[in-house]
């Protein structure tokens, strides 16, 4: 039996691992645009990080984190999102000072789901935090990135950005009311799992997957009925500039988003292209957050973007860089061809050497690898201090002279 790599995870190479990077470079590129930083946060944090914050009853906490001791006792957890972690960072690295605070993270997550299509255990995110503002004009700006983002991947046509408000506490706590008192009606029908959230989470069972849980929610009251005015204001304040940017949106009163930390914007991009994992890039406001976890409170909003949907989406992969082949006749030559190799790697070129082979065989690797030129070395071109260049997409073999041989491939 060959070893394969655990269920749901994947080795990223070729095409997939083009497609991933010209993702994470457009983030990165876009990000900077709109005043982002990096940060690297760590991949493991203390389970307390994500239990507290992302809420016990979300599916994330109850049953996809990677949770172990380690070998001092403390209980650990593979980051299941970046949200949390980065807030811990910006408290840790006492960030608090120096307002607005704008993060941009990349890199793997894990989460135990069952994996199909777009959904993997171990997946990867774009994630951008932006922390200080109250002011609505941070969630327009969060949500134009992202959709200038799906825009230069050239994806933007097959998502729709969903949008809901989630009200600020007094809003959600109205609404919690009367959620409570109409499933408590349907309390014998509702699925176990909405059973449990009836009491703890009832906003969650809006977003049960189980058939009977959907028809007895279908009816509920909606959250936009209990907004009181400053909800109102600020989610009508948000559609306002998301329309003067020219940016279209939806508006889903089922979208509650799976994780607890949310109030006012909640928003997804989301597609018909990937089967059930409909959901691109997801994110809203987190104004608590920051406070609950020993910050002063600092209101923030962010999103985080599934790298994996987004390559999946886009129409063309990206093309491999042409190197220049490099093809050596004879023993005296090969010292040589890496000494040429050397001067040109150094001076920024890509090349190629053929390890092993006759002549024809190396030749037809240069055709293989779509090689932009090859560089030809033999005895002939020793003496004459030359080298045989040939331009492969014209056909043409020209003689350079080894001394002009730079300013000659610059112009190729
Ligand atoms: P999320 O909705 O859990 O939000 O994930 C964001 C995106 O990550 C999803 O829309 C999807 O594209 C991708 N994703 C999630 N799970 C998987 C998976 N198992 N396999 C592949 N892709 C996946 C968050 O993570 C929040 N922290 C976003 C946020 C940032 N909110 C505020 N700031």
């Amino acid at each position: 039996m060959k070893p394969q790599p655990i269920r749901g995870t994947r080795d990223i190479f070729g095409e997939d691992m083009r497609s991933f990077q010209h993702v994470v470079n457009t983030a990165r590129s876009i990000g900077l645009r709109f005043g982002f930083e990096e940060i690297a946060t760590p991949i493991i944090e203390f389970t307390q990080t994500f239990k507290r914050t992302l809420g016990d009853t979300s599916d994330i906490v109850s049953k996809e984190m990677y949770s172990f001791e380690d070998r001092g006792g403390e209980g650990i957890t593979l980051r299941p999102e970046f949200t949390a972690g980065v807030a811990r960072a910006f408290i840790s690295g006492g960030m608090t000072q120096n307002l607005p605070c704008k993060l941009f993270s990349t890199g793997p997550l894990f989460r135990y789901e069952r994996p199909q299509k777009g959904r993997y255990r171990q997946f990867h995110q774009v994630n951008f935090e932006l922390m200080g503002p109250k002011e609505v004009e941070a969630d327009i700006e969060v949500i134009s990135l992202a959709a200038m983002l799906l825009d230069a991947l050239g994806i933007a046509s097959k998502t729709e950005l969903e949008l809901n408000s989630l009200g600020d506490d007094e809003s959600r706590a109205a609404y919690r009311d009367a959620l409570v008192a109409y499933l408590s009606k349907y309390k014998n029908d509702l699925s176990e799992d909405s059973k449990q959230r009836l009491e703890r989470n009832p906003m969650r069972i809006l977003d049960s997957k189980d058939e009977t849980d959907k028809k007895i929610t279908a009816d509920a009251p909606t959250l936009d009925e209990y907004y009181n005015d400053t909800t109102k204001a600020f989610f009508a304040d948000l559609q306002n500039g998301l329309t003067a940017l020219g940016i279209r949106y939806r508006i889903n009163p089922k979208l509650v988003r799976g994780l607890d930390y949310y109030c006012h914007t909640a928003f997804e991009f989301t597609t018909q292209d990937l089967g059930s994992q409909n959901a691109v890039l997801a994110g809203g406001r987190y104004d608590k957050l920051i406070g609950m976890m020993g910050g002063t409170e600092t209101p923030a909003v962010g999103f985080g973007g599934g790298i994996e949907r987004m390559a999946l989406l886009l129409d063309t992969i990206p093309a491999a860089p042409r190197p220049i082949a490099s093809v050596h006749i004879g023993e005296e030559a090969e010292r040589e061809a890496q000494k040429l190799a050397y001067h040109l790697r150094s001076e920024g070129f890509t090349i190629d050497i053929a390890y092993n082979g006759n002549p024809g065989k190396r030749m037809k690797r240069a055709n293989k690898i779509n090689a932009i030129a090859t560089l030809i070395l033999g005895e002939d071109e020793l003496k004459s201090g030359s080298v045989t260049v040939k331009q492969m997409d014209l056909g043409t073999e020209e003689k350079v002279a080894t001394g002009t041989l730079l300013d000659w491939l610059g112009r190729v």
